[in-house]
């Protein structure tokens, strides 16, 4: 079973975001600090007629990234190429995108840190000059070509800006850090949506659906629908408290927004390990996932929350974890 609480978008995710998406800055709910700047930014940018400097926007997945992204390119009122890194195989992907710019138009590349190597250096220049030397023909007749662009703005996402290679992340004047968002804000966001799909919500059902969903947009809303399913089929339809506390009690995501996974992890913790410290590798071979999965998927958010802590010799369950299963901390 796909885990409810991934951060990683689904098919259904991605249409279900489309018609979501909030056009301009004024109706994005959250990120204040980074809207803030960005306003400045493209404010400035247009004063001056020139194109918006290239922007690197990291931070978990599904925090609205690819939103902020289309965003900006609507305020700038220019269009947007989408792409990512994965899909970019050779240099001649990218320059097939590069080559259908206008002046002022944004490409945005998500999961940038995994372009190919000689892609990426491509947009040195294309970022820093705008131009790419391609090279024509084979053998001894391959020559390099200039081949000039119009300015653009590039817009790259990342989960870690730790993965980008320096060169890379240098060449971005605008360095934006997306946040994990406030219970306040996931609520309203959780409004928003009911409201789109015209589905009748009490504040306390949005406000535990907000609470549930590990402060990421994209959670609430894949957890919006499903509780709403629960409504229509066993209640009237409308979402109170009640009927989300259900919904999602079913769904197996507790209180805290910790699903199966999360609990068997903080629980192989306490359980077999004393709660630690004990090594990433180890946990990760307890409960059957790879340790990146657990580093990039899980531990973030049990961190964030203070259910972990990171020491020099290994991962340690906090006594909050301790008390969320009811257990008492053991004495050193
Ligand atoms: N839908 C998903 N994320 C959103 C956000 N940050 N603002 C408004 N609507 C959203």
């Amino acid at each position: 079973m796909d885990r409810m609480i991934s951060p990683e978008p689904s098919n259904e995710d991605l249409s279900f975001e489309k018609s979501l998406r909030p056009q301009y800055l004024s109706q994005y709910i959250g990120q204040e600090k980074v809207k803030h700047e960005l306003a400045i930014y493209i404010e400035a940018a247009k004063k001056r007629e020139e194109s918006l400097d290239h922007v690197l926007l990291y931070g978990p997945p599904g925090l609205g990234k690819t939103t902020m992204a289309m965003v900006i390119a609507n305020e700038m009122a220019v269009n947007i190429r989408t792409t990512s890194g994965p899909a970019i195989e050779k240099p001649g992907d990218l320059v097939a995108l590069l080559n259908e710019l206008e002046p002022g138009d944004v490409l945005f590349i998500d999961e940038i840190h995994r372009l190919p190597r000689v892609a990426e250096e491509m947009l040195y220049s294309a970022m820093e000059d705008f131009f790419v030397d391609i090279m024509v023909g084979q053998g001894p007749t391959a020559h390099p070509v200039h081949f000039p662009l119009p300015p653009f703005t590039l817009i790259g996402a990342t989960t870690r800006a730790g993965m980008l290679s320096a060169p890379l992340r240098d060449r971005f004047g605008i360095v934006s850090h997306m946040e994990y968002y406030l219970d306040s804000e996931l609520t309203e966001i959780v409004q928003r949506s009911a409201e789109v799909f015209s589905t009748v919500i009490q504040e306390q059902g949005a406000i535990e659906i907000a609470r549930r969903s590990r402060g990421t947009p994209r959670i609430a809303n894949r957890l919006l629908k499903r509780v709403r399913d629960f409504a229509q089929v066993q209640h009237d339809g409308s979402i109170t408290k009640s009927v989300a506390d259900q919904a999602l009690d079913v769904l197996q995501v507790d209180h805290e927004g910790l699903d199966y996974i999360d609990q068997k992890l903080l629980r192989t913790m306490i359980e077999l390990y004393h709660g630690g410290p004990v090594g990433l590798t180890t946990i990760a071979v307890n409960i059957g996932e790879e340790t990146e999965t657990v580093e990039d998927m899980y531990e973030p958010f049990l961190i964030q929350k203070g259910f972990i802590q990171r020491t020099a010799r290994g991962r340690v369950a906090t006594e909050l974890a301790y008390r969320h299963f009811g257990y008492q901390q053991e004495n050193e």
